[in-house]
């Protein structure tokens, strides 16, 4: 089986990402413009993962400004044909191992209530990084102008001991 490449952003790979984004017919799509802002100016707490110079996997978060130990993880999202075998996982630890997320001890991220995965994944790396998982109201439905939108919650893990 062919390695994977585990690596940071850089701008050309916005539209990729965006791509595997459209594919997933999951994630919420942004404009190809947020993708490459991300890849520029995130690209430290950004991770793409590849298989025969294929982007199949990425994950992009940021440091959030006013509380400097915690990560907000945006969007993680894995080609449909490559998912269940710990592509997700492996993004999030790679992330975590990053110099950029040494000074990291909790975790955010949001989670609508239908995203069994998502919600599996955050949990597994929860239980291996040997921490608790708090779930909490994060961005409720009425928030969002298109009626089919369900909630967002807000997950948070951690502390974390690196
Ligand atoms: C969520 C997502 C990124 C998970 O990626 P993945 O590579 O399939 O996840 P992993 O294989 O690393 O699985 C991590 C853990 O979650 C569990 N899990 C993953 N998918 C699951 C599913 N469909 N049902 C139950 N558990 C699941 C795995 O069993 C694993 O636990 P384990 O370590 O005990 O085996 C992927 O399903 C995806 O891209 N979904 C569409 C986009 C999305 O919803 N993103 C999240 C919202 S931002």
């Amino acid at each position: 089986m062919t390695e994977w490449k585990l690596r940071k952003p850089g701008v050309e790979d916005g539209a990729r990402i965006w791509e595997l984004v459209r594919q997933s017919r999951v994630l919420d799509i942004n404009s190809v413009y947020c993708y490459i802002m991300f890849c520029s100016y995130f690209s430290d707490t950004c991770v793409l993962a590849e298989r025969e110079g294929e982007v199949k996997g990425f994950v992009t978060s940021y440091v959030l400004p006013d509380r400097p130990d915690t990560l907000f993880l945006w969007q993680i999202g894995v080609a449909e044909s490559e998912r269940g075998q710990g592509v997700g996982g492996m993004l999030l630890e790679e992330l975590l191992r990053r110099d950029s997320c040494q000074a990291i001890r909790y975790l955010e991220t949001t989670i609508t209530p239908s995203n069994g995965p998502s919600r599996a994944l955050f949990a597994r790396l929860a239980e291996r990084l040997e921490t608790p998982i708090v779930e909490s109201t994060g961005f409720p439905a009425s928030l969002f102008p298109d009626k089919g939108h369900e909630e967002e919650k807000l997950y948070r893990i951690g502390p974390l001991s690196h």
